[in-house]
């Protein structure tokens, strides 16, 4: 199946088996698709919460908005996307030193340029840190989205949920982080009521949102 093909059959799970568990490998995939991800100056702002056992689920409840609620109780696999809160110095030498393990800097001189390119960048969002990594998330999210269709494994991405909230309950702000987004990952329902057989995707008009100048 290409990828456009994908796009159009995915659809977005309301309604999940709660006998129908995430394979390891299946999750650890999806995971990795969240780790290729591409970011601003490689930043990669981003931590992945994984929530499986019910008594951390039954921490997480009380942040998830009503709408939710009902997905929330069935969907096997939740995973709490967050965002640094800051970006620091020593984050982007911890990307820098990664990149010179990984061999992308043929010497010191290049990993200093990059050093500073990199610094400059990310000094223009000084003061905005966790809007901007919070950008990063949501690619990183799509990327797992798409990896989960792939695998057959069924998704919602989540906004309706609580951040303050789940930020107290998992003591996010003293490491750092803050939760930006949520995402179920589990098996549909077999009458799932958000599947294209009975709900077909539906999107605006290639005319209504594209511009050739
Ligand atoms: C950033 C974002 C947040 C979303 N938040 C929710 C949510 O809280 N609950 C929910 O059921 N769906 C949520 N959705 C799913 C959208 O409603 C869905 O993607 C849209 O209606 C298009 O439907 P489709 O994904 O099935 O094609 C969210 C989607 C995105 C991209």
């Amino acid at each position: 199946m290409d990828f456009l093909q994908m796009m159009q059959q995915r659809y977005t799970c309301k309604h999940y088996d709660p006998a129908k568990k995430v394979a390891k490998a299946d999750l650890e995939a999806i995971l990795e698709a969240g780790r290729l991800s591409p970011s601003a100056v490689n930043l990669q702002p981003w931590r992945f919460i994984i929530i499986e056992k019910p008594e951390d689920k039954a921490k997480l409840e009380p942040a998830i908005m009503q709408t939710n609620k009902l997905r929330f109780a069935d969907v096997p696999t939740v995973v709490l996307i967050c965002a640094r809160t800051e970006n620091p110095d020593n984050d982007v030498e911890h990307v820098l030193c990664k990149e010179e393990a990984d061999g992308r800097f043929p010497d010191a001189a290049a990993k200093a340029a990059q050093r500073t390119g990199r610094c400059n960048f990310r000094n223009l969002h000084l003061h905005d840190a966790l809007t901007w990594n919070a950008k990063q998330c949501y690619i990183a999210m799509t990327s797992m989205l798409y990896a989960a269709d792939s695998l057959g494994v069924d998704s919602t991405p989540v906004e309706g949920f609580e951040s303050d909230k789940v930020n107290a309950i998992f003591k996010l702000p003293e490491q750092g982080l803050s939760c930006e987004l949520i995402m179920f990952l589990g098996h549909r329902k077999t009458d799932d009521s958000n599947q294209l057989q009975f709900r077909p995707k539906s999107r605006l008009s290639t005319d209504d949102i594209v511009t050739y100048l």
